[in-house]
Protein backbone atom coordinates (compact mmCIF):
# COMPACT_ATOMS: atom_id res chain seq x y z
CA UNK A 1 0.00 0.00 0.00
CA UNK A 2 1.42 3.53 -0.74
CA UNK A 3 1.39 6.46 1.26
CA UNK A 4 -1.26 8.96 0.15
CA UNK A 5 0.93 12.00 1.64
CA UNK A 6 4.10 13.47 1.00
CA UNK A 7 6.57 12.95 3.49
CA UNK A 8 7.49 15.98 5.53
CA UNK A 9 11.66 16.62 4.79
CA UNK A 10 14.47 17.31 7.03
CA UNK A 11 16.46 20.34 5.66
CA UNK A 12 20.10 19.22 3.97
CA UNK A 13 22.27 20.25 7.42
CA UNK A 14 19.37 18.45 9.43
CA UNK A 15 19.37 15.45 7.31
CA UNK A 16 23.57 15.32 7.72
CA UNK A 17 23.04 16.02 11.77
CA UNK A 18 20.14 13.20 12.01
CA UNK A 19 21.58 10.84 9.87
CA UNK A 20 21.99 8.17 12.33
CA UNK A 21 18.57 8.44 13.84
CA UNK A 22 16.94 8.50 9.71
CA UNK A 23 18.93 5.51 9.02
CA UNK A 24 17.68 3.54 12.15
CA UNK A 25 13.91 4.42 12.09
CA UNK A 26 13.94 4.31 8.07
CA UNK A 27 12.40 7.66 8.65
CA UNK A 28 12.92 11.37 6.59
CA UNK A 29 12.23 12.68 10.30
CA UNK A 30 13.10 11.27 13.16
CA UNK A 31 10.49 12.20 15.33
CA UNK A 32 8.74 9.96 16.95
CA UNK A 33 5.26 10.17 18.24
CA UNK A 34 5.82 8.29 21.71
CA UNK A 35 2.91 5.40 22.57
CA UNK A 36 -0.09 7.10 24.55
CA UNK A 37 -2.95 4.56 25.83
CA UNK A 38 -6.07 5.43 24.39
CA UNK A 39 -4.71 8.09 22.29
CA UNK A 40 -1.80 6.50 20.13
CA UNK A 41 -4.27 4.52 17.90
CA UNK A 42 -3.75 3.36 14.01
CA UNK A 43 -5.46 6.93 12.62
CA UNK A 44 -2.34 8.50 14.48
CA UNK A 45 0.61 6.32 13.86
CA UNK A 46 -0.26 5.92 10.37
CA UNK A 47 -0.61 9.25 9.82
CA UNK A 48 2.64 10.12 11.57
CA UNK A 49 4.69 7.57 9.80
CA UNK A 50 2.96 8.77 6.66
CA UNK A 51 3.63 12.40 7.38
CA UNK A 52 7.86 10.90 7.25
CA UNK A 53 8.02 10.74 11.18
CA UNK A 54 7.53 8.10 13.42
CA UNK A 55 4.24 6.66 14.91
CA UNK A 56 3.95 4.26 18.12
CA UNK A 57 0.95 1.84 18.94
CA UNK A 58 0.46 2.08 22.40
CA UNK A 59 -0.46 -1.74 23.76
CA UNK A 60 -1.12 -0.95 27.16
CA UNK A 61 -3.16 -4.11 28.45
CA UNK A 62 -5.43 -4.21 25.26
CA UNK A 63 -6.69 -7.59 24.74
CA UNK A 64 -4.83 -9.25 22.24
CA UNK A 65 -7.46 -9.54 19.55
CA UNK A 66 -7.95 -5.39 19.43
CA UNK A 67 -4.47 -5.31 19.69
CA UNK A 68 -3.62 -7.52 16.60
CA UNK A 69 -6.11 -5.94 14.55
CA UNK A 70 -5.00 -2.10 15.82
CA UNK A 71 -1.55 -3.62 13.87
CA UNK A 72 -3.33 -4.84 10.68
CA UNK A 73 -5.26 -1.73 10.57
CA UNK A 74 -1.93 0.72 11.17
CA UNK A 75 -0.26 -1.50 8.26
CA UNK A 76 -3.31 -1.21 5.89
CA UNK A 77 -2.67 2.29 6.12
CA UNK A 78 1.03 2.78 5.85
CA UNK A 79 3.55 1.07 4.61
CA UNK A 80 6.52 3.31 6.28
CA UNK A 81 7.87 2.01 9.81
CA UNK A 82 6.37 2.09 12.73
CA UNK A 83 6.57 1.05 16.45
CA UNK A 84 4.32 -0.89 18.82
CA UNK A 85 4.89 0.07 22.52
CA UNK A 86 4.79 -2.90 24.95
CA UNK A 87 3.89 -2.52 28.17
CA UNK A 88 5.79 -5.53 30.28
CA UNK A 89 4.13 -5.38 33.48
CA UNK A 90 0.69 -5.49 31.73
CA UNK A 91 -1.52 -9.15 31.88
CA UNK A 92 -1.53 -9.73 28.28
CA UNK A 93 2.12 -8.45 27.44
CA UNK A 94 3.74 -11.86 25.96
CA UNK A 95 0.28 -12.25 23.97
CA UNK A 96 1.08 -8.59 22.50
CA UNK A 97 4.89 -9.48 22.12
CA UNK A 98 3.75 -12.95 20.07
CA UNK A 99 1.41 -11.07 18.07
CA UNK A 100 4.29 -8.17 17.02
CA UNK A 101 6.75 -10.96 15.90
CA UNK A 102 4.61 -13.07 13.83
CA UNK A 103 3.10 -9.27 12.04
CA UNK A 104 7.09 -9.33 11.63
CA UNK A 105 6.95 -5.27 12.69
CA UNK A 106 9.93 -3.65 12.25
CA UNK A 107 10.46 -2.04 15.31
CA UNK A 108 9.06 -3.15 19.05
CA UNK A 109 9.53 -0.60 22.03
CA UNK A 110 9.96 -2.47 25.61
CA UNK A 111 8.30 -0.21 28.59
CA UNK A 112 7.20 -0.49 31.65
CA UNK A 113 9.59 -1.84 32.82
CA UNK A 114 12.74 -4.32 32.12
CA UNK A 115 12.47 -7.32 29.78
CA UNK A 116 13.71 -10.13 29.91
CA UNK A 117 16.59 -11.31 27.96
CA UNK A 118 15.06 -13.84 25.63
CA UNK A 119 11.90 -11.30 25.26
CA UNK A 120 14.46 -9.14 23.94
CA UNK A 121 15.95 -12.01 21.90
CA UNK A 122 12.42 -12.86 20.42
CA UNK A 123 11.75 -9.79 19.22
CA UNK A 124 15.02 -9.19 17.46
CA UNK A 125 14.82 -12.74 15.99
CA UNK A 126 11.43 -11.67 14.33
CA UNK A 127 13.52 -9.17 12.48
CA UNK A 128 12.70 -6.29 14.52
CA UNK A 129 15.09 -3.74 15.73
CA UNK A 130 14.60 -3.05 19.18
CA UNK A 131 14.12 -0.27 21.71
CA UNK A 132 14.40 0.07 25.36
CA UNK A 133 13.47 2.42 27.72
CA UNK A 134 16.53 3.50 30.11
CA UNK A 135 16.22 5.32 33.08
CA UNK A 136 20.02 5.15 34.53
CA UNK A 137 23.68 4.06 33.07
CA UNK A 138 23.25 0.56 34.43
CA UNK A 139 20.16 -0.61 33.03
CA UNK A 140 21.33 0.89 29.87
CA UNK A 141 24.00 -1.21 29.84
CA UNK A 142 22.14 -3.95 30.88
CA UNK A 143 20.11 -3.24 27.58
CA UNK A 144 22.36 -2.93 25.41
CA UNK A 145 23.89 -6.49 27.00
CA UNK A 146 20.54 -7.80 26.05
CA UNK A 147 20.82 -6.67 22.14
CA UNK A 148 19.00 -3.37 22.30
CA UNK A 149 19.67 -1.64 19.15
CA UNK A 150 18.68 1.75 20.50
CA UNK A 151 17.66 3.30 23.42
CA UNK A 152 14.98 6.06 24.88
CA UNK A 153 15.37 8.31 27.33
CA UNK A 154 12.52 10.08 29.02
CA UNK A 155 13.18 12.58 31.42
CA UNK A 156 10.50 13.28 34.50
CA UNK A 157 9.29 16.15 32.80
CA UNK A 158 7.34 14.12 30.33
CA UNK A 159 3.37 13.07 30.93
CA UNK A 160 1.76 9.84 31.91
CA UNK A 161 3.84 7.13 34.05
CA UNK A 162 7.37 9.00 34.48
CA UNK A 163 10.39 7.96 36.21
CA UNK A 164 12.48 9.96 38.75
CA UNK A 165 15.68 11.76 36.75
CA UNK A 166 15.09 14.81 34.44
CA UNK A 167 16.04 15.03 31.40
CA UNK A 168 19.24 17.24 31.69
CA UNK A 169 20.36 14.59 34.12
CA UNK A 170 19.78 11.37 31.61
CA UNK A 171 21.66 13.11 29.16
CA UNK A 172 24.75 13.84 31.13
CA UNK A 173 24.66 9.91 33.04
CA UNK A 174 23.56 8.38 29.28
CA UNK A 175 23.20 10.08 26.15
CA UNK A 176 27.19 11.28 26.17
CA UNK A 177 28.40 7.99 27.09
CA UNK A 178 26.33 6.16 24.80
CA UNK A 179 25.34 8.29 22.28
CA UNK A 180 28.30 7.21 20.20
CA UNK A 181 27.71 3.64 19.87
CA UNK A 182 23.79 3.16 19.85
CA UNK A 183 21.11 5.67 18.48
CA UNK A 184 19.61 7.04 21.60
CA UNK A 185 16.03 9.02 20.96
CA UNK A 186 15.56 11.59 24.01
CA UNK A 187 12.11 12.29 25.36
CA UNK A 188 10.43 14.10 28.53
CA UNK A 189 9.96 17.94 27.68
CA UNK A 190 9.87 18.39 24.05
CA UNK A 191 8.19 21.15 22.37
CA UNK A 192 9.91 22.88 20.13
CA UNK A 193 12.07 22.06 17.14
CA UNK A 194 14.71 24.53 18.73
CA UNK A 195 15.10 21.95 21.13
CA UNK A 196 15.20 19.42 18.67
CA UNK A 197 17.80 20.78 17.09
CA UNK A 198 20.27 21.36 20.10
CA UNK A 199 19.45 17.57 21.11
CA UNK A 200 21.04 16.70 17.85
CA UNK A 201 24.12 18.73 18.76
CA UNK A 202 24.50 17.02 21.81
CA UNK A 203 24.22 13.53 19.96
CA UNK A 204 20.76 12.78 20.01
CA UNK A 205 19.60 10.21 17.13
CA UNK A 206 16.29 12.01 17.42
CA UNK A 207 13.54 13.00 20.22
CA UNK A 208 10.21 11.43 21.10
CA UNK A 209 7.11 13.83 21.63
CA UNK A 210 3.92 12.74 23.67
CA UNK A 211 2.09 16.32 24.84
CA UNK A 212 2.56 18.16 21.83
CA UNK A 213 0.77 15.19 19.25
CA UNK A 214 -2.01 15.27 21.36
CA UNK A 215 -3.13 18.47 19.75
CA UNK A 216 -2.82 17.70 16.29
CA UNK A 217 -5.85 18.46 15.32
CA UNK A 218 -6.20 14.36 13.60
CA UNK A 219 -5.49 12.98 17.31
CA UNK A 220 -8.60 11.34 18.55
CA UNK A 221 -8.11 12.58 21.89
CA UNK A 222 -11.44 14.62 23.09
CA UNK A 223 -11.61 18.41 22.39
CA UNK A 224 -11.96 19.00 25.63
CA UNK A 225 -9.26 17.37 26.53
CA UNK A 226 -6.96 19.37 23.62
CA UNK A 227 -8.28 22.48 24.93
CA UNK A 228 -7.41 22.08 28.60
CA UNK A 229 -3.86 21.50 27.00
CA UNK A 230 -3.81 24.78 25.33
CA UNK A 231 -4.95 26.22 28.35
CA UNK A 232 -2.59 24.39 31.10
CA UNK A 233 0.66 26.38 32.38
CA UNK A 234 3.42 23.96 32.89
CA UNK A 235 3.69 24.45 36.77
CA UNK A 236 -0.25 22.61 36.76
CA UNK A 237 1.37 19.35 34.99
CA UNK A 238 2.60 17.99 38.28
CA UNK A 239 3.43 14.49 39.72
CA UNK A 240 1.69 12.09 42.10
CA UNK A 241 3.48 10.91 45.22
CA UNK A 242 4.08 7.84 46.78
CA UNK A 243 2.52 8.01 50.47
CA UNK A 244 4.28 4.41 52.05
CA UNK A 245 7.43 2.04 50.76
CA UNK A 246 4.66 -0.56 51.65
CA UNK A 247 3.13 0.21 48.46
CA UNK A 248 5.38 1.10 45.95
CA UNK A 249 3.33 3.19 43.07
CA UNK A 250 4.97 4.59 39.38
CA UNK A 251 4.97 8.21 39.85
CA UNK A 252 2.18 9.88 36.93
CA UNK A 253 2.69 13.29 35.54
CA UNK A 254 -0.86 14.79 34.99
CA UNK A 255 -2.48 18.19 35.25
CA UNK A 256 -4.06 18.68 38.39
CA UNK A 257 -7.85 17.84 38.60
CA UNK A 258 -10.17 15.16 40.92
CA UNK A 259 -8.35 12.42 39.07
CA UNK A 260 -5.25 13.41 41.44
CA UNK A 261 -7.29 13.66 44.44
CA UNK A 262 -9.24 10.82 43.99
CA UNK A 263 -5.76 8.96 43.44
CA UNK A 264 -4.63 9.69 46.57
CA UNK A 265 -7.74 8.50 48.43
CA UNK A 266 -7.48 5.35 46.19
CA UNK A 267 -3.58 4.70 47.68
CA UNK A 268 -4.35 5.64 51.23
CA UNK A 269 -8.10 3.16 50.74
CA UNK A 270 -5.03 0.33 49.02
CA UNK A 271 -2.66 1.12 51.61
CA UNK A 272 -5.28 0.59 54.81
CA UNK A 273 -6.57 -2.64 52.78
CA UNK A 274 -2.70 -4.05 52.51
CA UNK A 275 -2.09 -3.21 56.49
CA UNK A 276 -4.95 -5.28 57.04
CA UNK A 277 -4.07 -8.25 55.19
CA UNK A 278 -6.81 -7.81 52.74
CA UNK A 279 -5.07 -7.47 49.56
CA UNK A 280 -2.01 -8.50 48.39
CA UNK A 281 0.65 -5.49 47.31
CA UNK A 282 0.48 -7.30 43.43
CA UNK A 283 -3.12 -6.84 43.88
CA UNK A 284 -2.78 -3.40 45.41
CA UNK A 285 -0.46 -2.15 42.33
CA UNK A 286 -3.08 -3.60 39.77
CA UNK A 287 -5.79 -1.76 41.10
CA UNK A 288 -3.07 1.52 40.64
CA UNK A 289 -2.97 0.59 37.34
CA UNK A 290 -6.39 -0.10 36.77
CA UNK A 291 -7.59 3.00 37.79
CA UNK A 292 -4.65 5.28 35.94
CA UNK A 293 -6.31 3.33 32.37
CA UNK A 294 -9.94 4.17 33.24
CA UNK A 295 -8.93 7.52 34.21
CA UNK A 296 -7.31 8.45 31.57
CA UNK A 297 -9.33 7.12 28.74
CA UNK A 298 -12.59 9.24 30.91
CA UNK A 299 -10.68 12.22 30.29
CA UNK A 300 -9.08 11.65 26.71
CA UNK A 301 -11.72 9.47 25.16
CA UNK A 302 -14.98 10.70 27.19
CA UNK A 303 -14.22 14.11 27.83
CA UNK A 304 -14.53 14.11 31.39
CA UNK A 305 -11.98 16.65 32.09
CA UNK A 306 -12.58 17.19 35.85
CA UNK A 307 -12.62 13.41 37.01
CA UNK A 308 -10.95 11.68 34.48
CA UNK A 309 -7.19 11.43 34.22
CA UNK A 310 -5.29 14.65 31.97
CA UNK A 311 -1.72 12.92 31.75
CA UNK A 312 0.42 15.65 29.94
CA UNK A 313 4.50 16.46 30.86
CA UNK A 314 5.34 19.89 31.62
CA UNK A 315 5.37 20.78 28.08
CA UNK A 316 2.12 21.48 27.83
CA UNK A 317 2.36 24.81 28.87
CA UNK A 318 4.99 25.62 25.61
CA UNK A 319 1.75 24.55 23.37
CA UNK A 320 -0.17 27.05 22.09
CA UNK A 321 -2.99 26.22 19.35
CA UNK A 322 -4.26 22.64 17.99
CA UNK A 323 -2.66 22.48 14.27
CA UNK A 324 -2.73 19.79 11.47
CA UNK A 325 0.12 17.13 12.32
CA UNK A 326 1.95 18.15 8.99
CA UNK A 327 2.08 21.67 10.17
CA UNK A 328 2.98 20.58 13.88
CA UNK A 329 5.99 18.98 12.16
CA UNK A 330 6.69 21.22 9.42
CA UNK A 331 7.71 23.59 12.26
CA UNK A 332 9.64 21.67 14.52
CA UNK A 333 11.55 21.05 11.52
CA UNK A 334 11.83 24.64 10.24
CA UNK A 335 12.73 25.69 14.20
CA UNK A 336 15.44 22.52 14.32
CA UNK A 337 17.18 24.31 11.41
CA UNK A 338 16.90 27.94 13.09
CA UNK A 339 18.34 26.59 16.12
CA UNK A 340 21.51 24.54 14.28
CA UNK A 341 21.61 27.51 11.94
CA UNK A 342 22.36 29.88 15.15
CA UNK A 343 24.67 27.88 16.98
CA UNK A 344 26.58 27.67 13.84
CA UNK A 345 26.89 31.02 13.29
CA UNK A 346 27.93 31.50 17.20
CA UNK A 347 30.88 28.60 16.56
CA UNK A 348 32.07 30.98 13.44
CA UNK A 349 31.58 34.31 14.97
CA UNK A 350 33.37 32.17 17.69
CA UNK A 351 36.60 31.15 15.55
CA UNK A 352 36.32 34.23 13.48
CA UNK A 353 36.95 36.06 16.58
CA UNK A 354 40.16 33.84 18.05
CA UNK A 355 41.84 34.39 14.70
CA UNK A 356 41.67 38.23 15.02
C1 LIG B 1 -1.66 11.05 27.75
C2 LIG B 1 -0.36 10.29 27.71
C3 LIG B 1 -0.37 8.88 27.72
C4 LIG B 1 0.82 8.17 27.68
N1 LIG B 1 0.79 6.80 27.62
C5 LIG B 1 1.97 6.08 27.48
C6 LIG B 1 1.94 4.67 27.31
O1 LIG B 1 0.89 4.04 27.25
N2 LIG B 1 3.15 4.02 27.18
C7 LIG B 1 4.35 4.70 27.20
O2 LIG B 1 5.41 4.08 27.09
N3 LIG B 1 4.38 6.05 27.36
C8 LIG B 1 3.22 6.75 27.48
N4 LIG B 1 3.26 8.13 27.55
C9 LIG B 1 4.56 8.81 27.38
C10 LIG B 1 4.79 9.22 25.90
O3 LIG B 1 4.92 8.10 25.06
C11 LIG B 1 6.04 10.10 25.71
O4 LIG B 1 7.22 9.38 25.98
C12 LIG B 1 6.01 11.33 26.59
O5 LIG B 1 4.75 11.97 26.46
C13 LIG B 1 7.14 12.29 26.19
O6 LIG B 1 7.16 13.41 27.03
P1 LIG B 1 6.28 14.74 26.77
O7 LIG B 1 4.95 14.42 27.32
O8 LIG B 1 6.99 15.78 27.54
O9 LIG B 1 6.27 14.99 25.29
C14 LIG B 1 2.08 8.86 27.63
C15 LIG B 1 2.06 10.27 27.64
C16 LIG B 1 0.88 10.98 27.66
C17 LIG B 1 0.92 12.49 27.64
Amino acid sequence: MTSPQSPVKLTPRLETLFTRGRDFLGVEVPIMCGAMTWISEHGLVGLMSNLGAFGSLAAGNMPPELFEEEVKKTQALTDRPFAANLITIAPNYLAHLEILCAAKLSHIVFAGSIPRRTEVELAKNSGAKVMCFASNKSIARRMLDYGADALILEGSEAGGHIGHVSTAVLLQNILYDYGDQVPVFIAGGIATGFMIGHLGLMGAAGAQLGTRFVVAEECQAHDKFKQVFIKARSREAISTPQYSSKLPVVAVRALNNTAMDNFGTLQLDLLKKLEAGELTRQDAQFEVEKYWVGSLREGAVEGDVEVGSLMAGQSVGLIKKVQPLREILEELVHDADVAVGRAQERIAGGSAAEMS
